[in-house]
């Protein structure tokens, strides 16, 4: 898959996630996209938790996750990124750590894409529970999660096709301007 490709195809998919296990060598070639992403000075403030034991899976998603967030409990593969506040740049009072891992983040997205994966990012869980049990420390911030795994049908593509025919982005105009804030492109 090309990047643009992976990029058009990606979708939050937390309804079709499969319970087939997933080869170490994928998830190594998953957090080594997210490794390659740039950052603010290069401080790589990211850090990654990555969870696999269907016990502790199951412990988070009866303690931890809420809402319709819990079915990402259905995934051999949960994702947390997390990161030190302190390690954080920070230009004219804008904090970039979190910045920094929404780049790292996409990578991931984009990486678990281009290998058929589905993924879906959460920020419904209880942080100071997800701490608890994975014994992350106190002045770690956990930031979002996604689980990982193969959709239940034949193919990513397949899985994606519904989500992928439904997706909702404001109208270019009303995002990018040209020259001055505001102004459109010449047409
Ligand atoms: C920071 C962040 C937090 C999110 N938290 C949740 C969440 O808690 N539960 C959920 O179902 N989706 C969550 N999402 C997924 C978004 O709803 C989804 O990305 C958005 O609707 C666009 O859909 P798409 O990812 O399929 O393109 C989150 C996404 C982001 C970027």
């Amino acid at each position: 898959m090309e990047t643009l490709e992976a990029i058009r195809k990606r979708c939050s998919l937390k309804n079709q996630l499969s319970g087939k296990e997933i080869n170490p060598e994928l998830i190594e070639t998953i957090l080594g996209a997210a490794r390659l992403a740039p950052s603010a000075r290069n401080t790589q403030p990211w850090r990654f938790v990555v969870v696999q034991g269907k016990d502790t899976i199951k412990k988070l998603t009866e303690t931890a996750f809420f809402g319709p967030a819990v079915v990402v409990g259905d995934a051999p593969v949960i994702i947390f990124v997390c990161a030190r506040p302190d390690d954080d740049v920070t230009v004219e009072e804008k904090e970039y750590y979190l910045f920094d891992l929404g780049l790292a983040v996409e990578n991931m997205l984009l990486a678990a894409t281009d290998l058929g994966l589905a993924t879906h990012l959460v920020a419904s869980f209880n942080e100071a529970e997800v701490k608890r049990l994975l014994n992350i420390p106190e002045d770690v911030r956990v930031v979002i999660a996604t689980p990982l795994a193969y959709p239940p049908g034949a193919s990513y593509d397949e899985a994606a096709e519904e989500k992928l025919s439904q997706r909702s982005r404001k109208d270019m105009r009303e995002i990018a301007y040209f020259n001055k804030w505001g102004e459109q492109a010449a047409e």
